[in-house]
């Protein structure tokens, strides 16, 4: 079968390489011709793990090929996924320009029975707004079925996540689309993948439930953590003891500064909206957005408070990226307080193994320096914060990072350290949720 992605960021280059692997002819159309050609060449703008092997693979056999011609990879496609971009407006609602510029341009170019898939995570509704933008503007009637098919990887394992994914969801309303759509996965048959079939809004809404869910899990933990601090206890037994209900399950109970990244803020915000302005309020969605900006504020405040003050204090960073395996930046909490850091006088020297580049377009100025390692970073400051868990960090050589340091001071976002061992070397050490990062008070 042949088909066409449209978009070729994370999520689009991730399913047309996917795609190809798995024995489809993929033409993934991009309108950026720069990126089509360092795509053409087998390079991949952005740090994704196996992604450009995977790539250059089906590039060399000849099943995948990158291209600006939509109309041509469409006339020759059986089913064609919109996998563009759908950033957040100033007002915070979802800018749905560049699909509604797809569906226009798709519209143009039907030629004979196709499915259009939507692969992006549009707001619920928008696989029929595709449909009536498509009927709309044909040329002459052909017929077409819109599909929506959410995506669920996670940076830094996207590829391992589409070709073992825990379940594939289809939102269809003819048999046919969704039947062909199934087709196109059915490599994962053989591994019994499940497949939940069900109408386009369904499938849109889950999307949003699940991502909602899991950053209220995190959201969870984190007020879970700073109570513990409170009381002496420590999350991580929690969060194990917790994790081991299998109604509950251990993932996504892990305490830090608060979650980034490209999708849980913004599908929050969207989430929330549409309860609103459907009158089904989200408010367990609107609280899990307000916790997560405290949670913040709360690391913020924190290195304020031990430091006695933020003015001319000299700070080190350890990671960057909004987790850990990525360069991406995008809603990091690691750049979010360095910007309120640095707002209050501090200054930085940061290192993060992949996300320097990006973060330089963002943190400016002579207050910030960007280091070739973590020694480099810790030297002659007067404290250190790792915000992102890098493997690297866990085995880095403490006593030399002391050695280095002005005053031994370790503020571990993601609890990263065992506290005893660091405090043992000499270090002020403040974790997230754990004993002896501040007095105990009792409720009483
Ligand atoms: C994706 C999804 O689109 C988003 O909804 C989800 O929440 C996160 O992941 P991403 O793949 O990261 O976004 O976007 P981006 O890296 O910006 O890639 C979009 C691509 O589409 C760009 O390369 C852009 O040039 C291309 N594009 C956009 C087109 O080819 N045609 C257009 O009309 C518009
Ligand atoms: C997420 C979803 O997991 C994925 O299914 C969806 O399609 C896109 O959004 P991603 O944003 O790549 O993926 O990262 P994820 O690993 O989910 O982490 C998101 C954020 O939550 C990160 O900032 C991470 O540090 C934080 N997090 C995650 C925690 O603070 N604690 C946890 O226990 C888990």
């Amino acid at each position: 079968m042949n088909i066409t992605v449209v978009g070729t960021g994370y999520v689009g280059l991730v399913t047309g390489a996917a795609l190809a692997d798995f024995g489809l002819n993929v033409s993934c159309v991009d309108s950026d011709v720069r990126k089509i050609e360092t795509l053409s060449s087998g390079r991949v703008p952005f740090y994704e793990t196996g992604l450009e092997e995977l790539v250059n693979r089906n590039l060399r056999n000849r099943r995948l090929i990158f291209s600006t011609d939509l109309e041509a990879a469409v006339r020759a496609s059986l089913a064609v996924f919109i996998a563009v971009a759908t950033p957040d407006l100033p007002d915070g609602t979802p800018d749905l320009s560049q699909v509604d510029s797809v569906a226009t341009a798709l519209a143009e170019c039907l030629d004979d029975y196709k499915v259009i898939v939507t692969k992006s995570t549009v707001p619920v509704g928008t696989a029929r707004r595709i449909q009536g933008l498509l009927t709309g503007k044909q040329r002459r009637p052909v017929e077409f079925d819109v599909v929506s098919n959410p995506e669920f990887l996670r940076e830094g394992s996207a590829v391992e996540d589409f070709m073992r994914p825990n379940r594939v969801v289809i939102g269809a309303d003819s048999e046919n689309a969704a039947a062909i759509v199934k087709d196109i996965y059915r490599p994962l048959f053989l591994n019994e993948t499940p497949f939940v079939i069900t109408s386009p809004e369904t499938a849109e809404l889950i999307k949003y439930a699940c991502n909602a869910f899991l950053a209220t899990k995190i959201s969870f933990i984190n007020e879970m953590a700073n109570l513990c601090e409170k009381v002496g206890a420590d999350v991580h037994h929690v969060a194990r003891a917790m994790g081991l209900d299998k109604r509950i399950g251990p993932k996504f109970l892990h305490p830090g500064p608060g979650f980034g990244g490209s999708c849980f803020p913004k599908d929050l915000v969207a989430l929330a909206r549409t309860g609103r302005q459907l009158e089904a309020p989200q408010r367990l969605a609107e609280a899990v957005i307000e916790i997560n900006r405290r949670q913040k504020e709360r690391v913020f405040s924190r290195i304020e408070r031990e430091l006695g003050g933020l003015k001319g204090k000299k700070i080190g960073v350890l990671g960057l990226a909004f987790k850990p395996n990525t360069d991406d930046i995008r809603e990091a909490p690691a750049i979010d307080i360095c910007r309120k850091l640095l707002e209050a006088g501090a200054l930085i020297q940061a290192y993060d193994p992949a996300a320097m580049p990006n973060s330089r377009k963002v943190l400016s100025g002579e207050e910030v320096v960007f280091c070739p390692d973590a020694y480099a970073a810790a030297g002659g400051m007067e404290a250190l914060w790792i915000a992102t868990e890098w493997n690297e960090f866990r085995n880095i050589n403490l006593a030399r990072i002391k050695s280095l340091m002005q005053a031994p001071v370790l503020f571990d976002s993601r609890n990263v350290f065992d506290p005893a061992r660091v405090r043992a070397l000499g270090f002020r050490y403040f974790g997230t949720g754990r004993p002896g990062s501040t007095p105990v008070r009792s409720p009483a």
